[in-house]
């Protein structure tokens, strides 16, 4: 979904990440004020959900170069210092509303380490509060299962881990001694890519 202008006159170049109207995929960018944020660098304007990059002129590729030094990325929304009750409002609530009418759904978290993910995802455990994606969206499925009595669900749940290139079953009930012996495998077949050998409840 880029749109890249003509960058020869070394100017922004932009990226609209947002969706068009029916478009399936939508992309926020979750910001935390932090005490060494690169202001310089870094630039955000809620109001237009645009996130604009500055880069610095690396000076010893001469003064006449083609480096790109701004880009500008259109989100579907940001959300500045959210809660997470905001963020399950914005991203979650709906993908679970369109899971249940029979479409699958996914959320993804994008972001170098120490960003948020884990945090966004799981959440920390220390309060209520601060339960994360996974603890609200599958609290949300049980409540939205109980308002649509006239359908018939059934729920399975696995929980595997992406690693260094390894996979881990996150629910498995072997001993970890066994878990390496009984290697999971990513198959293909007619319904489409799983994992074998991947607990599921
Ligand atoms: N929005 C937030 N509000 C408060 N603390 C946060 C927030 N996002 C991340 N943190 C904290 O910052 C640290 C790094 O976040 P983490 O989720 O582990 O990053 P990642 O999984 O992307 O490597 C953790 O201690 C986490 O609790
Ligand atoms: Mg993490």
């Amino acid at each position: 979904m880029g749109t890249l202008p003509d960058t020869r006159l070394g100017r922004t170049t932009s990226f609209d990440m947002s969706a068009k109207q029916s478009s399936k995929i939508r992309v926020f960018l979750r910001t935390r004020p932090t005490s060494n944020f690169a202001q310089d660098m870094i630039e955000f304007i809620p109001d237009s959900n645009n996130i604009n990059i500055h880069a610095k002129k690396n000076e010893k590729r001469g003064v006449v170069n083609n480096q790109l030094l701004d880009w500008t990325f259109k989100m579907d929304g940001i959300l500045h210092n959210a809660s997470q009750e905001q963020v399950f409002e914005t991203v979650g609530a709906d993908v679970v509303n369109r899971a249940l009418d029979g479409y699958n759904a996914t959320i993804m978290c994008y972001g170098q380490t120490g960003a948020g993910k884990t945090f966004t995802m799981t959440g920390a455990t220390e309060n209520y509060q601060q339960r994360g994606l996974i603890p609200r969206v599958i609290s949300a499925v049980y409540q939205q299962i109980e308002k649509r009595v006239e359908q018939s669900v059934s729920i399975r749940i696995s929980y595997l881990e992406i690693y260094n290139e390894n996979m881990f079953d996150l629910l498995s009930t072997l001993p970890e001694a066994f878990v390496g012996t009984q290697a999971m495998t990513i198959i293909e077949d007619e319904y489409g890519v799983s994992i074998k050998g991947l607990a599921c409840t």
